[in-house]
Order: C-alpha cells, then structure tokens, then sequence
C-alpha cells in the first residue's frame, strides 16, 4: 500500500467511526453469548477471561500507535489513539465489573480480602487504578487544565499498567506453567517500550553530544 494511500485511509472521516463500531464488537458478542447462553460450560470464566485478554490486545494496540507514526511517517494515526486508550479502559472496567459480579458476588469485603490475597488480583487492580486517571484525563480540556507537561507526565504511567498487565497474566497462568501467551504479549509490550527506550536514550546521546560541541565552541 503506498504512503499517500494509507494517509488518506488514516485521515478519512469514516476511520474513527468503523474503528469506534469495530471496537465494540467484542463486547457486544459477549454480551450475546451471555444473553443466548452459549459462553461454554463455565460462562463466567470465559466472559472474565476474554474480557482481560480485550484490555491487553488495546493496551498494546494503543502503546502501538506513536512507534507505528513514527516508523510509518503517517503522522494521521496519532488521531486514533485517543480512541483506543479509552477502550482499553472500557474493556479493563468491563472485565473488573464481571470478576465483581459473577465470582464474587459483589459482595465489596470479599472483594477487598481477594485483592490483599491473590498476588495476581492485586496487580491487576494496581493496573485498573493506574489506568481509570489516564482515561479520566484523555480530553482536551484536562490537556489545558493540566499543561502539556504534566499531562505527559502522568500519561507515562500508561508503561507501569502495561508492565502490571503483564504481571498480572503471567502471574494468573503461573499456576498451570501455561506461558505460550504470557510470552507472545511480553514481547510485544517489551517491543513497544524497547522502541520507546531507543529513541529516548539516542535523542539523550544526540543531545549530550550537542552540549559538548557548543562547550568545546
Ligand atoms: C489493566 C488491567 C487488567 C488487564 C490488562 C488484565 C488482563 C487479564 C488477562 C490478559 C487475563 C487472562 C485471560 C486469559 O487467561 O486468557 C486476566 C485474567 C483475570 N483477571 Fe485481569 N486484567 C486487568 C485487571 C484486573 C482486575 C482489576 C481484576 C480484579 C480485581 C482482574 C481479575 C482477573 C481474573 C479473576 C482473571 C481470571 C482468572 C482465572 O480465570 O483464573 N483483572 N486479566
């Protein structure tokens, strides 16, 4: 696909719409499987299960789009991740609110002495609080209410929810020694945040290098 073509496809005005219904497909096949009973014979595992597996597939997509802009030049894409950090949020609290209900009743207390118990449930709920602020924040008015500094500064903590979100997976399938997944997710985020480190220590080495030609001038 040539450049200028997926410029236009990236900047058309119907992407964010079909990204916007695309994105909800999951929750809504769920939500059929539910109603039409049809999630297998433990429904509530699977709807928790693929509802955690959701969040991690946007965080990454999200955590994809400034090394993709960067790599590709389609400055465009930058306009989608918005989007796809809100359903990151979307499907982490979807996921949260079924654990809630369906395993533990939404009974708050044994839902407080699961999360002090089970180092997996903990770390997870580390991610969730760490996330529902960045989503909190994801509009233009809180970019102007907290300055352009302070809003990237919080918004980096989106690379300790990806970590946590790691942690959290690998933590769960520790049990089974089940891992095969565990390792394909953990080298995509470490892809996303090692291209992230490179640019920023080499920018850094640029910079120093910078210095020491203006002190030597
Ligand atoms: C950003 C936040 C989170 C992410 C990215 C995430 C992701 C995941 C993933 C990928 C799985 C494994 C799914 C599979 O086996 O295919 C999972 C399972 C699970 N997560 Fe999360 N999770 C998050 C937050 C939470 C929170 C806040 C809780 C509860 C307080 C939670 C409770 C669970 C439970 C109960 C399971 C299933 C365990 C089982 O079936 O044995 N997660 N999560």
């Amino acid at each position: 696909m040539s450049r200028t073509l997926a410029q236009s496809i990236v900047q058309h005005r119907a992407t964010k719409p079909v990204l916007f219904v695309a994105a909800l497909i999951p929750a809504t096949l769920l939500t059929i499987g539910v109603v039409a009973h049809t999630l297998g014979p433990n429904p509530a595992e699977t709807l928790i299960r693929s509802l955690g597996d959701w969040t991690l597939r946007f965080l990454c997509l999200t955590l994809a789009v400034t090394p993709l802009r960067q790599w590709s030049g389609l400055q465009a894409l930058a306009r989608l991740r918005r989007m796809l950090g809100l359903f990151t949020a979307f499907y982490a609290a979807l996921h949260f609110s079924a654990y809630a209900v369906f395993d533990m009743g939404l009974v708050w207390p044994d839902i407080v002495r699961d999360v002090a118990k089970r180092p997996f449930i903990l770390v997870g709920s580390a991610a969730l609080l760490l996330l529902l602020p960045l989503a909190a924040t994801s509009f233009n008015r809180a970019i102007r209410w907290l300055g352009p500094a302070r809003w990237q500064r919080l918004h980096r903590a989106v690379y300790a929810v990806a970590l946590l979100a790691i942690l959290h997976f690998f933590w769960m399938r520790a049990g089974k020694r089940n891992f095969g997944e565990v390792a394909v997710y953990g080298a995509i985020v470490a892809l996303l945040l090692g291209w992230r480190l490179l640019r920023a220590t080499r920018g850094a080495r640029y910079f120093m290098k910078l210095g020491s030609h203006s002190a030597k001038g």
